[in-house]
Order: C-alpha cells, then sequence, then structure tokens
C-alpha cells in the first residue's frame, strides 16, 4: 500500500511555530514514528507553501498512490483549486488538521475542501495523520 502525506504552508515550521497550538515535534521526526509503525506501507511526504505545487503533487501521486493524506493548512479554508484538484483524481484524500479547527478563529471554520475529500480527522495533533492512515487501511479494505 502506498500513502501519499501532503502538508500544505507554514507546516514545515511545526514544532516551532506556536507550539501551544500545534505542539513542540517536528514534522520530519514524527514520520520516522509514523513509518515505523506501519513497515508495510510505503509512504511518501512532500510539503510546499506554494498552492501550484501542492495541486502538482496531488495530480502526480492521485492516480498511483491507495490513499493521501491532505493537510492543505491555511489553503483549506480558501483554495477552491485544491478543491477541485482533490476532485480531479482517483485516489481518496483525507483532510487532516493537527488543530481542532472549529474551536478556533471563525474563518478556520470553513473548509473548502472537505467536500472534495472522503472525511476530516482534526484535532488529535500528530495523532491526526495516524488516524488517516487507518482510514485508508479501512477504505482499501473494503
Ligand atoms: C491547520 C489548521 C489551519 O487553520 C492552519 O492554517 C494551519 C494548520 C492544522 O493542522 O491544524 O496552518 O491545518
Amino acid at each position: 500500500m502506498k500513502i501519499q502525506i501532503i502538508n500544505g504552508p507554514n507546516l514545515n515550521l511545526v514544532g516551532i511555530r506556536e507550539p501551544g497550538i500545534y505542539g513542540s515535534s517536528s514534522f520530519l521526526s514524527y514520520f520516522e514514528t509514523l513509518k515505523k509503525r506501519y513497515p508495510a506501507i510505503e509512504f511518501a511526504y512532500f510539503q510546499s507553501n506554494i498552492e501550484g505545487e501542492i495541486i502538482d503533487k496531488i495530480h502526480e501521486t492521485g492516480f498511483s498512490f491507495d490513499g493521501i493524506l491532505l493537510n492543505a493548512g491555511a489553503y483549506t479554508h480558501t483554495s477552491v483549486a485544491i478543491h477541485d484538484a482533490i476532485k480531479a483524481i482517483n485516489a481518496p484524500v483525507v483532510e487532516i488538521h493537527l488543530s481542532n479547527v472549529h474551536a478556533r478563529e471563525k474563518f478556520r471554520h470553513q473548509s473548502l475542501i472537505t467536500a472534495a475529500c472522503k472525511g476530516v480527522i482534526a484535532g488529535f495533533g500528530m495523532d491526526s495523520y495516524r488516524l488517516g492512515v487507518e482510514a485508508i487501511i479501512e477504505l482499501k479494505a473494503k
């Protein structure tokens, strides 16, 4: 099984950025833990602060991977283009957030990508990604 993880803007700074909200470990160190936990799964990781690069990665992996975990960061709340990219591919996409966006500012309550995704996992810190992996395993088993 192949799972692509895509992190959007400012997620390269997790660990340093607002640790009270996003925690103090970097995504790359968590990624090592995740890979060890699921040795049979082939993971690929991509992070970009640029909307078009995120869209290109969705296109590139969306026809060959079994699923995509997408934390689009702030583009979640603004990007019709990412919504359309998710609709254009075959792989199921799980929307991921570290924080519980619904318990935060009002502008984070709306997601423009949820309707194009299989589902959403938000509020569990880094564990949101592991829960996303479980969701893709279950989808694949159906
Ligand atoms: C986030 C939530 C977004 O509102 C925010 O812009 C982020 C991170 C999260 O993982 O909680 O950059 O996607």
